[in-house]
């Protein structure tokens, strides 16, 4: 009997709750907001589009922390969406308070859970709450790189016309304008990308995907994108709940791997029933090795100005 709580029913928290409802992920999904009411209308809604879809499990909502207990996995998405002209880094110091009273509460009421944060900028949020929940680095991962992989993959399959179901590639490294989208791996069914598209037309994807989360903000001109967020979250949730060791790309806490220590970057992990079973490390040219680095230079200077 699976316990999936989400903290934060703004909109990517309000998605994951339906993506979870609907890929049937949980027997019972917590929604915990700390403005009155709001997660218990949100949680309500959901709860009576159940019959439409068949969804035999229970979600509630509540602004009582103490409702996450024995909860299995408890995602973050608390915290303030981007506006148009700012960057993810912007909402540093107003996220940083919000994340540390959720890890406090996730201390408190479900110290054996496995934590998921998504609030931005994402990999010196995840930071955060592993430092307050003082867990260990297996059970507290940020969501990024499944999210920057998926929008890799649909320009990819846009750009070729194929199905989306097809295309496999993966993007690396901090979830901000220096990300990895790593080009020699992106393949169609196995064929290199780079044997499909022409290299200006890969190089153009490439940049569209590092500023993917920008150009839905720009559109959007109030609030994130929330709807592909919160099922890749979801995708990392069940991979946890239901043992699936998928190998899926996850900020985690380096100590070493990749020649990097001390910060949370995005690689390709195996998640499963303990959290993050394994880091995968893959070999890097140079260029990609180089580009890593400097993705964990900028995630230490965000995790630095956090003074904690
Ligand atoms: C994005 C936000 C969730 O990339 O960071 O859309």
């Amino acid at each position: 009997m699976a316990k999936l709580s989400i903290i934060g029913a703004g909109a990517v928290g309000t998605s994951c709750a339906k993506w979870a409802m609907v890929k049937n992920v949980a027997e019972e999904i917590v929604l915990v907001d700390i403005i009155p009411d709001l997660a218990k209308g949100k949680a309500l809604d959901l709860a009576q589009s159940s019959p439409l879809f068949g969804y035999s499990g229970k979600i509630w909502g509540t602004e009582d922390f103490s409702a996450i207990k024995d909860s299995k996995v408890v995602i973050i998405t608390a915290g303030k969406p981007r506006q148009p002209g700012m960057s993810r880094e912007d909402l540093l110091n107003i996220n940083k308070e919000i994340v540390k009273s959720c890890a406090e509460k996730i201390k408190e009421y479900a110290k054996d859970s496995i934590v998921i944060v998504v609030s931005n900028p994402l990999d010196a949020m995840v930071y955060v709450a592993y430092r307050v929940t003082n867990f260990p680095k297996n059970r507290v991962i940020g969501m990024a790189g499944v999210l920057d992989s998926a929008r890799y993959r649909y320009f990819i399959a846009e750009a070729l016309k194929v199905s989306p179901k097809d295309v496999q590639a993966l993007v690396m490294g901090i979830h901000g304008d220096l990300m990895l989208p790593l080009v020699r791996l992106a393949n169609v069914s196995g064929i290199p990308v780079t044997e499909l598209l022409p290299k200006e037309k890969i190089e153009e994807i490439v940049k569209r995907t590092k500023f993917g989360g920008g150009e839905i903000v720009s559109y959007l001109k109030s609030g994130s994108a929330f709807i592909t967020p919160g099922l890749s979250v979801v995708e990392m949730a069940e991979s946890i709940i239901k043992d699936e060791k998928r190998v899926l790309t996850c900020s985690v806490y380096l100590e070493g791997e990749y020649e990097i220590s001390g910060v949370f970057l995005g690689v390709p992990v195996i998640l499963g029933k303990n959290g993050v079973e394994k880091i995968i490390e893959i070999e890097l040219l140079p260029e990609e090795k180089e580009s890593l680095k400097k993705c964990a230079e900028a995630c230490r200077t965000l995790i630095n100005l956090l003074n904690m």
